[in-house]
């Protein structure tokens, strides 16, 4: 999220402690052998990666890389190694079915013909695989749209908003589900029932400890909960259900009321009259913070989808916490339904939830009643505090326990989850470099966070060099025996991003330089996919000129190896990545390109092309977000030998 990520504060005013303190003590003990016996540094020459010695014997040496690195880049293109292709697949704009209407290259298309097409800003992904039929191998493609950049979604631009304007960009934000299939050789979309958008006006219901009916969720202008919004990484559950999670929500709101004063815990959600631009309050009351103030207590929550029954309700799963959720990660906890969720704020915190039920029976129920009903509705949210010896404990959002009572304040469960940040404040979890996406090993089970960068928050000085943390790192969570339903667990510092000649601590090479790490994901061979978002403010400028464009990089740390894959285009952040199960075709989202960029400067309505003009080329056009579809020439498996 390009407009959020300029912006270097934080909300987080509390005094809790920073993993900036806790990684600058345990980083001593690390790199001097001393975290326990079993601590070991993969240098190899590639990549500072640090992990433990049971982890690495229990991966494979298998999950090999046999790809030739590609360089880094500052064009305008998107570039994959020697003997793959890359064939973009539902640029923006791209009718859902083949009736539908076409898209205009010059932004003159109406809400009401977005809403019948592809979104904008391609985010999270996930591919549910179908029984093959008659077309070949095919599947649902279900994606995020994160947000909308204004210059290239109107033919005026940014200037002057109005309800139309509004109501366009509410149709380009939210989910896409489309059917896609190899036929005839290429990747296409298929018509479909299943084919849908979920939009920022989609009807939306909420379950959990929040209901719909919750006085904070009232609207003071009558309007019924609808849509999700800044839909920035998901999650996948294996009872085939897709979580897209709602981040920035706050940017939308705003008010010209120069008499409104936030509230302590607006505040902690960044809600405040500028919003970031958007500019959307001033013709839609909806998003007038003054005039419905309790709309944005409707946001910030993980949106539970069923994309094999087309007319269901997405409904907003609150026992997850609201806060600026980037993804929902799932992992099995002996039986227990485990969501990993990271809070993308400069200081925000590192979140998991464990159902109470056995999510196997729920899906069971669900499959022979077919009443609707999801594991992620009860259960318990624990927030991480790492410590600096290397162990973390997670902390219970739960009303009544600890500081979370009504004589603190806190009324019951739901003021709980509607302002968990603030509870988790309460409690004293771990300030952390905005926590991006979670990976589970499908193997070791361990945990994988992505801390995209941050100012440190007040580390002390020391070894640790990353005050600020320009770059970011990936933390390594463990539970014993891999059971995630634990609340104690290891952790360590996995692999530090940035540039050697910026930052001696870094040991990258011209073949995995990268920083900003934000898309994550662990392939079923182990393969660890990276991928960037360094911001506009950053890209091809000094810290990052060495590192160029954003990208994705695959490591395989058993052999202590990790090289770059893939490079995008000018302005775009690369996120969200799958493979088909065979693992023969992978999909990649870039986001974003040709956006405003202090490098390569700001596009207008008359010159939407100025930075980017991927992936089209039209020299009447401007630069769409897209999913790329990427194979190989000798059809063998994405980044294996
Ligand atoms: Fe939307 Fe935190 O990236
Ligand atoms: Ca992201
Ligand atoms: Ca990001």
């Amino acid at each position: 999220m390009t407009i959020a990520d300029e912006r270097a504060e934080g909300s987080n005013t509390s005094a809790n402690q920073t993993m900036q303190d806790v990684i600058a003590l345990s980083r001593r003990s690390v790199l001097g052998g001393s975290l326990g016996a079993g601590a070991v540094a993969f240098m190899g020459g590639t990549a500072t990666m640090l992990e433990s010695a049971p982890v690495a014997a229990q991966v494979a040496s298998t999950a090999t890389l046999g790809f030739t690195a590609v360089p880094v880049s500052d064009a305008d293109t998107f570039v994959v190694p020697a003997g793959y292709t890359a064939e973009v697949l539902i640029p923006w704009g791209t009718p859902l079915l083949s009736t539908g209407p076409a898209w205009k290259k010059d932004a003159s298309n109406t809400a009401a013909e977005q809403e019948q097409q592809i979104g904008m800003h391609h985010d999270g992904m996930h591919y549910f695989p179908l029984m093959s039929g008659p077309e070949g191998q095919q599947g649902l493609l279900v994606l995020n749209h994160e947000y909308v950049d204004p210059i290239l979604l109107y033919p005026d631009g940014a200037t002057e908003m109005t309800q139309a304007k509004v109501d366009k960009a509410l149709a380009a934000h939210g989910v896409t589900v489309i059917k896609v299939g190899l036929v005839a050789g290429k990747w296409q979309t298929i018509n479909s029932t299943y084919n849908r958008r979920i939009t920022g006006n989609t009807p939306v219901a909420f379950s959990g400890p929040v209901s719909a009916s919750h006085p904070m969720l009232q609207s003071e202008l009558g309007n019924t909960p609808k849509g999700t919004l800044n839909n920035c990484a998901h999650g996948w559950t294996p009872w085939n259900t897709y979580l897209a999670c709602e981040e920035n929500f706050n940017g939308y709101f705003g008010t010209t009321n120069t008499a409104f004063v936030a509230t302590a815990a607006e505040t902690r959600y960044g809600l405040n009259a500028a919003g970031f631009g958007y500019r959307w309050h001033v013709a839609d009351p909806r998003f007038d913070l003054n005039a419905n103030r309790k709309e944005a207590n409707r946001f910030g929550w993980v949106v539970e989808i069923d994309p094999f029954d087309p007319t269901s309700t997405p409904v907003k799963r609150t026992a997850l916490g609201r806060f600026k959720h980037e993804g929902a990660t799932f992992a099995d906890g002996n039986g227990k339904a485990v969501v990993y969720m990271g809070d993308d704020e400069n200081g925000d915190y590192f979140y998991k939830f464990v159902s109470a039920e056995n999510w196997r029976d729920v899906q069971k129920e669900w499959f022979n009643t077919k009443v609707r009903r999801s594991p992620l509705d009860t259960g318990v949210l624990y927030v991480a505090k790492f410590e600096p010896n290397g162990t973390g404990t997670w902390l219970p959002l739960v009303h009544g326990e600890g500081v979370l009572t009504v004589a603190n304040g806190w009324a019951d469960q739901a003021d709980v989850l509607i302002r968990t940040r603030q509870a988790a404040d309460a409690v004293g979890a771990t300030k952390m470099d905005r926590p991006e996406w979670a990976a589970v090993h499908p193997r070791t089970q361990n945990v994988y966070l992505t801390l995209t960068n941050g100012t440190g928050w007040g580390a002390p000085s020391g070894p640790n060099p990353r005050t600020p943390n320009t770059y970011g790192h990936i933390l390594e969570v463990s539970h014993a025996g891999g059971d995630h339903s634990l609340l104690t667990m290891r952790w360590s510092v996995f692999l530090l991003g940035g540039d050697p000649a910026f930052d001696p601590n870094v040991q990258l090479n011209a073949s995995n330089i990268f920083g900003s790490p934000d898309g994550y994901w662990i392939d079923r061979d182990g393969r660890h996919w990276i991928q960037t978002d360094i911001s506009n403010g950053s890209q091809n400028r000094t810290g990052y000129l060495n590192i160029k464009n954003n990208m994705m990089l695959a490591a395989d740390p058993a052999n202590a190896d990790m090289r770059r894959f893939l490079t995008g285009p000018r302005g775009a952040e690369i996120t969200g990545v799958i493979t088909t199960p065979d693992q023969k075709t992978m999909f990649v989202n870039v986001q974003h390109p040709g956006e405003s960029t202090t490098a390569w400067g700001t596009p207008t309505p008359t010159n939407p092309r100025l930075v980017s003009n991927w992936p089209d080329f039209d020299p009447e056009g401007r630069p769409r977000a897209a999913t790329v579809v990427i194979r190989r020439v000798d059809g063998g498996k994405i980044g294996a030998l």
